[in-house]
């Protein structure tokens, strides 16, 4: 079956985050939110599970614990077990639960920049440090790209650094680390005793047929050392569903981890969990051909960047529906995402990636192709007057 993902969903009015924040005449770009229609499998299992119409108190189903463990061996050859499954609402709550399980109040957090907002905040959120490494910004040909700075890495590690929690695949920079980087990322930690936190929650919007490599599946030794953090949120466009897990393989670290959900953190309602495993039964046609569209949408941002916009400079994501855009050479006083905004359409704001970033702005690409060519019309728009 075909899927249509061009077509225009009106979320204006409803309950969208994304939406309501600016209101009427503003097109948003911002959150990693998808404009995109959820697999009909996903659709159909959601309306029949409402229409049932009593909504007890919810166990997860064994058969999606089953389906994860059997989707890690089939993706990755990474061999886990039932147990070592933890679900959490969301991966933003799976890494603050992880630094609480790791660290204590004045425990350094170590984050690359620049970063996922909530990962650069997460060490705050528990009177913790933030300790930051510097990915290395290159550029060929208007594109750029970021490398990883292992100098950078082991110098930001010190003894009160407890965790380190990585953003792979990298938002905002698409940047997918091969197993090089991540081994040696890995044993730094290691050996420094950090204990890994890997937010892979785009682990499945991977571009152009490359392979994604979770931290854990590197070595068991690697798998002791680390929590890795999945969800179908992003994969199948359902992060209001409220479902996503981690897995530890370390009894002591998954025990310790438990301990700080206790009382806490519920796990998934109903609905997550209908609809995580309607997605993982059912969904990967509609997955294959999402990254066919995020592909496109990709490459049509970089051309219309290079044609239109000479003077940004975009990112060539292997991964995620995410691109990143250098607009320190547009001539823009202020900030660029203040700056685009009055002419219509809202971007991320490249100053909450980190606090050196500089002047960039984050477009999220999960919409229709007619909505990207909107919102990159806004963008030469206004910087039209500048040139
Ligand atoms: C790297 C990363 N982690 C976590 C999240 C959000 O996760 P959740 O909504 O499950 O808390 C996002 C959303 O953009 C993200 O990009």
């Amino acid at each position: 079956m075909r899927y249509d993902f061009d077509a225009v969903v009106d979320r204006r009015g409803g309950d969208s985050i994304k939406w309501n924040l600016y209101g009427d005449g503003i097109l948003p770009m911002w959150v990693a939110d998808g404009d995109v229609l959820s697999p009909p499998a996903v659709i159909d299992a959601l309306v029949k599970r409402a229409q049932h119409g009593v909504y007890g108190y919810a166990g997860a189903p064994a058969v999606l614990a089953d389906l994860l463990v059997k989707r890690m061996q089939d993706l990755y050859n990474w061999t886990i077990t039932t147990d070592d499954l933890v679900y959490v609402p969301g991966v933003v709550t799976g890494f603050n639960i992880a630094a609480r399980a790791v660290a204590t109040p004045g425990g350094g957090v170590l984050v690359q920049t620049p970063n996922y907002p909530p990962i650069l905040n997460a060490a705050a959120n528990h009177d913790m440090v933030t300790q930051t490494a510097e990915l290395k910004l290159v550029e060929k040909n208007g594109v750029i790209d970021y490398a990883l700075d292992m100098d950078a890495f082991t110098g930001a590690i010190t003894d009160d650094t407890k965790i380190f929690i990585l953003c792979h695949p990298h938002n905002p920079t698409g940047r997918l680390m091969n197993r090089e980087e991540l081994t040696a990322m890995a044993h730094a930690c290691i050996e420094r005793g950090v204990v890994i936190c890997s937010d892979e929650i785009h682990c499945d919007i991977i571009l152009d047929g490359r392979q994604h490599i979770p931290t854990a599946a590197l070595s068991p030794e690697i798998a002791q050392h680390t929590i890795t953090l999945m969800a179908p949120s992003k994969t199948f466009n359902i992060p209001g569903l409220g479902f996503s897990f981690a897995i530890i393989q370390n009894p002591e670290l998954r025990a310790k981890y438990k301990k700080v959900m206790g009382g806490m953190v519920p796990h998934a309602g109903i609905f997550g969990y209908v609809g995580a495993l309607a997605a993982y039964e059912h969904g990967q046609e509609w997955l294959d051909q999402s990254l066919v569209h995020y592909a496109g949408n990709r490459d049509f941002a970089i051309d219309f960047v290079k044609k239109h916009m000479p003077q940004l400079h975009i990112t060539n994501p292997e991964s995620t529906y995410l691109s990143w855009v250098d607009c320190s050479r547009a001539g823009i006083e202020g900030n660029p995402k203040e700056y685009f905004q009055k002419f219509g359409v809202a971007l991320g704001d490249g100053r909450n990636f980190g606090s050196q970033v500089g002047d960039f702005v984050r477009i999220t690409m999960a919409c229709p192709r007619s909505l990207l060519a909107d919102g990159l019309e806004m963008m030469r728009k206004a910087l039209e007057p500048l040139s």
